[in-house]
């Protein structure tokens, strides 16, 4: 059976965590209040939305399916799994679990279900609809909600899984929490970020690329320059891979590893609540 999502108010939940004491965060290369950085990001986000999907092909030059395929191989999708995919976006991750759950299915197994779950309604109406466009509407539904607070029941998931959106959320050690509190035990957190190139011959060209061509694309594609300076800047910001791994850890979950691909460009977590 489907978990049921819980109703709650997670806009003003998140919304006003960031008005606590004098505490900044990083947005890009500045640093704005909590509440200044999620209402930046979602306006980065609704402001991409329609292109989003064409930037990402655009900007790694496919590679983005290479690393989510990866994310699948290691995740393993199986039938009758329940995943809560958050930060979804438009849903590229959750059409991937549900194809590799559900390839091999047999009469007698139920299908996997995946909860989409992303703080933009613009990305979620986005994914949406072109869900229903493809007549690809089985096994998915599609939530509005913060991973800071998230309208979900606990212990309801088999899998959480997160690509490149956990670096958007302000108070990541409050997303890694509810990460914890909604899967079953046994439930397996997984997580697709960027990091940074490994060997110093590389971190050059990928500034020149990251800070001169990324903008460049996200302006004449998407029409907004801004919007992908923020996104290679806040790569910049996010912690390295290690200190990542003691963040998910300190969350309560257990038999944390990761492994980078591409030199180092990304990094997959992978965790237990045990
Ligand atoms: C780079 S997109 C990734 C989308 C999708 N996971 C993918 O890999 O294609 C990042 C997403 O994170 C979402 N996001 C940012 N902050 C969030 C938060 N606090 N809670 C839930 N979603 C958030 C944005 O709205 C955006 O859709």
């Amino acid at each position: 059976m489907v978990p049921p999502m819980i109703d709650q108010n997670d806009q003003k939940a998140s919304d006003s965590k960031g008005t606590e004491g004098d505490d900044t965060y990083s947005f890009g290369f500045e640093d704005v209040t909590g509440q200044e950085k999620t209402k930046r990001v979602r306006s980065v986000f609704s402001s991409v939305a329609s292109s989003y999907d064409v930037m990402n092909d655009a900007m790694s030059l496919g590679v983005h399916r290479l690393w989510k395929s990866a994310m699948m191989d290691w995740l393993s999708p199986r039938p009758g799994m329940q995943v809560l995919d958050v930060a979804g976006g438009t849903g590229d991750i959750a059409t991937r679990i549900l194809q590799r759950a559900n390839r091999d299915l047999k009469p007698d197994q139920a299908p996997a279900h995946v909860t989409v779950c992303d703080i933009n309604e613009a990305m979620v109406s986005e994914g949406r609809d072109r869900a229903l466009n493809n007549g690809r509407m089985d096994g998915v539904n599609w939530v509005v909600g913060n991973a800071e607070a998230l309208p979900a029941q606990s212990a309801a998931y088999d899998a959480y899984t997160i690509a490149f959106g956990i670096r958007n959320v302000t108070h990541i050690d409050q997303a890694l929490c509810e990460a914890y509190r909604v899967l079953k035990p046994g439930g397996r957190f997984m997580c697709l970020e960027f990091s940074m190139p490994e060997a110093e011959l590389l971190q050059k060209p990928y500034d020149f690329y990251s800070f001169k061509i990324i903008p460049l694309l996200g302006g004449a594609i998407a029409g907004d320059r801004e919007s992908y300076q923020y996104l290679v800047e806040s790569i910049r910001q996010f912690p390295k891979p290690d200190a990542f791994s003691d963040m998910i850890k300190a969350a309560g979950l257990s038999r944390v590893e990761h492994r980078t691909m591409s030199a180092g460009l990304v990094t997959l977590h992978s965790a237990r609540r045990i």
